[in-house]
């Protein structure tokens, strides 16, 4: 760290209360955040923890008009789920509230009075979207339409999810009502905006000049914004969600949620301390870090701070913005309306007493430079071969030998050895690479090189084989096993900011009392003569039944999507009733029907088209009738007039109909009732 500051105040994007939190959230924001707080903790550091959940903004309104309840109702109901999820994952919040509290309406009231009434905003009155129907102008996710830009459908009003464009609802080409789907039209308005445009050389000279050393991917989002140009945002809408607008004539207009929202974490740290809260956003010895998603950084690196600046009063902006690209799921974007996520609530009571295979996962995988992909077969095999086969293995090795030949009772160390020295020297040298990792937000860096000091001891214990020694060396082996503890001891220390339920149980085990950063590589940490509990295993191996009923879920909601978002065909151009009347339709018994050997998806059927002579039709349809046997004496429809085909060296003489269901599945077409073999269809 540059500078020994007095304190650090951390802050994780408020995730909006429109339903739970997933891995994405998860591995961009809150582990991180997390594993850095228990970092600085673990060094003595002055810390707070700040978090809480967005409760304005319209997808609430959506979600609770779509379900017939309140907007409260809604963020009663997944402010509960989150907080309580995140406490179960072992997010240390200091602090945990929540946009709708009666502290944070009046904390960004008097944040949009004060920058009212020292002239900081530009009053405009502009045509904005209305939809007549509803009786309500259509601010950002209200309208939907086509992309200026990348000309997607399906736009919102504030933003275009296929290009990440951010918009104005006015700019979407053909737009319509989220509401009732009408055409909306314009109706003149009156808004208050922020000039960021005022605050542009400032913000140039804090970001670019100043923090050359945030992550590329944050640095450069604010310089393409700055290189842009910076234009007065507005900072109110016509809603009745939301934080009032404090001033008069602004009846049924709210402040902008990206207005507020970034207000929360001065209103949660003034909730969490009263009286000191200042100190933390005002005294220059305090460091503010902001962990946020990537589609958060103008909001974060561009918008708050031009806010704080306006307000001026010795707030002071954040120290560093470290930004996590996306996480993947399977291969797809996350997404809460299409149910494409691993649920926090849902992992957590799916897998009991795993919060830290999550967060390891989460880390070692996390989104920090580019978009990653979570997989389930990737969590299994993480688990599996390093927490149990690396980690938990040294572990239990060191404490199962400790209680065979020592009855659980520490050794004390005899003469130290090469091997004892180089392993100690190995931990003091990881000691420092993953701080200095974590200093700098790289996570996953950090989190592998604490499992190379795992990786360290099962090398030691390899080297040094004290199960072979104990018969000739009583002596050595009391070394090597106190020498073993000790890593152990260090382990916990280690790990504590990235699995900190295995850190406490291994803890108990090793009866160590409060942690210290300092304490890795200390050679008499466990004290010899003290009892150590019986093994247990930290880890255990994730059997492949378990992760198969995580893939079958995903296989379910993504039929389930088809499903929903399944749309009837567009309609083939005209045909002339002469052509159509050209095709020769006609019904037939089926006699017989086999499946084509070495070819998957073809059944060969025999017919009786009432010719007299058998009819052959090969038709790629065996995947949806796996027993063709079944389908003799049934009808179908075929048409008699195409020109014959061979497929697999058998000649197909037509083609049998069938219709494709929403799934992808077919259905043979058949007459109603019985129908003479041959009949055409007219
Ligand atoms: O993107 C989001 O989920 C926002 N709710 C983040 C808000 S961060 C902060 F400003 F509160
Ligand atoms: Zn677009």
């Amino acid at each position: 760290m540059k500078k020994e500051y007095k304190r650090t105040l951390i802050t994780t994007a408020l995730p909006y209360a429109n339903g739970p939190v997933h891995i994405g959230h998860l591995a961009g924001v809150y582990v991180p955040a997390d594993i850095y707080a228990r970092f600085l903790r673990l060094n003595g550091r002055d810390v707070t923890l700040v978090g809480g959940s967005d409760e304005h903004g319209v997808p609430i309104t959506i979600k609770a008009k779509a379900e017939g309840v309140t907007p409260q109702d809604i963020v009663d109901r997944y402010h509960t789920i989150i907080r309580d999820s995140m406490k179960g994952l072992g997010i240390s919040f200091d602090v945990y509230s929540r946009t709708t509290s009666d502290i944070h309406s009046e904390t960004a009231s008097e944040f949009f009075r004060r920058l009212y009434e020292k002239g900081e905003f530009i009053e405009k009155t502009s045509m904005q979207l209305y939809d007549e129907k509803a009786n309500q102008f259509l601010a950002d996710r209200y309208v939907t339409g086509e992309c200026p830009h990348c000309h997607a459908p399906g736009a919102y009003g504030d933003q275009c999810e296929k290009c990440g464009t951010s918009l104005n609802a006015t700019d979407l080409i053909n737009p319509k009502s989220a509401i009732t789907g009408n055409t909306p039209v314009l109706r003149e308005t009156h808004h208050w905006y922020l000039p960021l445009d005022r605050w542009e050389n400032a913000l140039r000279e804090w970001i670019l000049e100043g923090h050359k050393e945030w992550k590329t991917n944050v640095y450069g989002q604010c310089k393409s914004w700055l290189d842009l140009g910076l234009q007065p945002r507005a900072v109110s809408r016509d809603l009745d969600w939301g934080v009032p607008v404090p001033v008069e004539g602004a009846e049924g207009k709210v402040l902008y949620v990206w207005f507020d929202a970034p207000i929360g974490y001065i209103s949660n740290t003034k909730e969490l301390y009263p009286d000191t809260w200042e100190t933390w956003w005002k005294d220059p010895e305090t460091r503010i870090i902001n962990f946020i998603g990537k589609d958060n950084i103008v909001f974060h690196c561009i918008v708050f701070p031009a806010m704080l600046m306006a307000y001026g009063d010795s707030y002071q902006l954040p120290d560093n913005v470290p930004a996590n690209e996306f996480l993947n799921l399977e291969g797809d974007k996350i997404s809460t309306s299409r149910n494409w996520a691993v649920w926090l609530h849902e992992y957590l009571e799916d897998f009991p007493g795993k919060q830290d295979v999550l967060r390891y996962v989460l880390t070692a995988n996390a989104p920090e430079t580019k978009d990653n992909d979570f997989t389930w077969r990737d969590f299994q095999t993480r688990n599996n071969s390093e927490l149990v086969a690396i980690l938990g293995n040294f572990v239990n090795r060191a404490v199962v030998l400790t209680h065979k030949y020592f009855g659980g009772t520490v050794p004390a160390p005899g003469q130290i050895q090469q091997p004892d020295l180089d392993v100690f020297a190995e931990l003091d040298r990881l000691k420092t690479e993953i701080a200095s990792a974590l200093e700098t937000f790289h996570f996953r860096e950090a989190l592998k090189l604490a499992m190379d000091m795992a990786r360290a001891g099962n090398k030691y214990l390899q080297e040094t084989e004290p199960w072979k020694l104990f018969k000739t060396d009583p002596d050595r082996t009391a070394t090597v096993l106190n020498t073993a503890l000790q890593v152990c001891a260090s382990l916990a220390v280690a790990f504590e900011p990235f699995t900190p339920f295995m850190s406490e149980r291994l803890c108990r085990m090793l009866g160590l009392g409060d942690l210290s950063w300092d304490m890795i590589g200390g050679r008499d940490l466990v004290k010899a003569g003290a009892t150590i509990a019986q093994p247990e295993l930290l880890f255990e191996k994730i059997e492949d039944d378990a992760i198969k009923a995580q893939t079958d879920r995903l296989e379910r909601i993504k039929e389930e999507n088809k499903l929903k978002n399944w749309k009837p065909a567009e309609q083939q151009p005209d045909v002339d009733f002469d052509t159509f009347c050209r095709s020769d339709l006609r019904v037939a018994t089926v006699t017989a029907c086999i499946k084509v050997p070495k070819a998957d998806k073809l059944l060969q059927f025999t017919l009786d088209d009432g010719t007299g002579t058998p009819r052959t039709i090969v038709s790629g349809i065996a995947a949806h009738y796996p027993e063709p046997e079944k389908l003799v004496g049934r009808q179908v429809v075929f048409i008699a007039n195409l020109p014959p085909r061979k497929l697999r060296g058998i000649t197909s003489q037509g083609m049998i109909l069938s219709a494709e269901n929403a799934d992808g599945s077919l259905t043979l077409i058949a007459p109603s009732a019985d129908a003479t073999p041959g009949a055409q269809v007219k």
